[in-house]
């Protein structure tokens, strides 16, 4: 009789982590978002693409998610990568908005971020060249690297990856006026293609129309350094981490770059839903 609790423990913990995974909505409300962050950047950008959804990245995202750990991808190949982490209820359009709302860090004229501030994800979400993400979220018991427990996660990978060392994530100057020729049309300040992009399809230019231009072990102002914030408030707390600041060198250790938010305090949402539905079984398994 003892494999029955087991058994109910599996498939409960199967179903609770199913309901954290991103569903087609989710990936709509990613790409939508990423876009409207990209229609609206300040100054304007001349060569913005829009972003398209890719199943090989989402793909790439969800076989390191299940790791729960918190640090780069080691394996991710030449894709750029943003990670976010956080305990009580996870609101994804949160998540995702709190990459971009480091555009308040981030000065474009001299491409740098303030002291103490990470800007590495706002500029993957807005580096113009990149048009393809795809991400997948996970709810971790534990998150290796960190003290969080019943934490979900979630990683975005993206294609072309950005943050190049030395390179401005778009060009200032005239909405649309210089789209690439593979992304000729206008629409809400974003270059797109004549014929949708096709979402299996890794993008043709990768690695050939440029080439990687930065030193390697240059990191970008924006996030040179361990700059690590890491104080506790309350007991929600939601960290992000972004890459590709160095591209070209993700055989180093990544830096730690994490970066905390204040959220409301709340009670851990995820641990008291988990808790009550195993209640629940134990409940009906005494019944039976
Ligand atoms: C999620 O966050 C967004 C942006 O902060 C907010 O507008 C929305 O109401 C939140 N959704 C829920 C369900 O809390
Ligand atoms: C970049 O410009 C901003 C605003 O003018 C300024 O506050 C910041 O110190 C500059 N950063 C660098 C590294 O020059």
């Amino acid at each position: 009789m003892l494999w029955w609790p087991t058994l109910w423990a599996a498939l409960l913990g199967h179903w609770v982590s199913h309901c954290y995974q991103l569903d087609s909505e989710d990936k709509a409300t990613i790409v939508e978002l990423h876009n409207r962050f990209r229609s609206h950047v300040l100054p304007t950008a001349t060569n913005m693409r829009k972003m398209s959804w890719m199943d090989s990245l989402e793909t790439t995202a969800a076989e390191y998610i299940t790791k729960c750990v918190w640090d780069h991808n080691p394996n991710r190949g030449d894709t750029g990568e943003n990670l976010f982490v956080g305990t009580g209820p996870f609101n994804l359009t949160k998540a995702v908005t709190g990459w971009y709302l480091e555009h308040q860090d981030y000065t474009y004229h001299n491409d740098s971020c303030e002291d103490n501030k990470l800007c590495g994800h706002y500029t993957q979400v807005v580096w113009a060249d990149t048009y393809f993400v795809g991400c997948a979220s996970h709810l971790c018991e534990e998150v290796e690297g960190l003290s969080f427990t019943m934490a979900t996660m979630l990683v975005c990978n993206y294609s072309p990856q950005g943050n190049y060392e030395g390179e401005w994530p778009y060009e200032e100057g005239e909405s649309c006026s210089k789209c690439p020729e593979e992304a000729p049309l206008c629409e809400n300040n974003l270059c797109v293609a004549e014929t949708p992009e096709a979402s299996e399809t890794p993008p043709v230019s990768e690695g050939t129309t440029k080439s990687p231009q930065p030193g390697p072990d240059t990191p970008t102002p924006s996030s040179s350094g361990p700059d690590t914030e890491h104080t506790t408030m309350g007991t929600d707390q939601t960290i992000t981490t972004s890459e590709g600041e160095q591209p070209l060198s993700d055989t180093s250790s990544p830096p730690p770059d994490s970066e905390e938010e204040e959220e409301e305090p709340m009670n851990e949402g995820g641990k008291a839903t988990l808790s009550s539905i195993l209640l629940a079984a134990t409940a009906l398994l005494l019944f039976l």
